[in-house]
């Protein structure tokens, strides 16, 4: 087993240890666990099979399941543009464009780890669309000038 597996495998124990086993608590746990690697990494996985009788499967289907969860790494802030429907007619097409030029492609971070940004659904900010979340604070309307600050480490 590499030394990385067996450090991600400790650090996730002392996670749970602070969080609890019940399978109730996973969420809880995956949300540290991707506050600290920026994603689910396997080894992970590995432990919360270990110390909380969760699947494998299990856990990367409830990671694959939350868009605040990523099974690959992201950037340490993530940027999520909303592409339904109210965020569409105002633009969002156009914005996901501009932060694909400004950050780099979908998913991934940029290479300083810092930031990636995502698409994804209706988060409630209809009323300012278009909208988006950094770092999980709305970021509403958002603007061309907003992205390219996200992409220069200013926001
Ligand atoms: S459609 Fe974008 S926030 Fe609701």
């Amino acid at each position: 087993m590499p030394e990385d597996d067996r450090a991600v495998r400790e650090r996730v124990r002392r996670l749970i240890d602070e969080t609890g086993r019940e399978r109730t608590q996973l969420l809880e746990v995956l949300h540290k666990v991707q506050a600290e690697y920026s994603h689910v990494p396997r080894a992970a996985a590995e432990a919360i099979e270990q110390e909380m009788n969760v699947p494998i499967a299990d856990t990367y289907g409830v990671v694959t399941f939350y868009d605040l969860l990523s099974d690959k790494p992201v950037g340490r802030r993530v940027l999520r543009i909303c592409e339904d429907v109210t965020c569409s007619l105002h633009g969002a097409a156009e914005l996901a464009a501009r932060a694909e030029r400004a950050i780099g492609p979908e998913g991934e971070p940029s290479p300083d780890g810092a930031v990636s940004w995502t698409r994804c659904a209706c988060l409630g900010l209809c009323d300012k669309a278009p909208a988006a979340l950094f770092a999980e604070e709305p970021l509403a309307p958002l603007s061309e000038t907003a992205i390219a600050k996200v992409g220069e480490g200013h926001a």
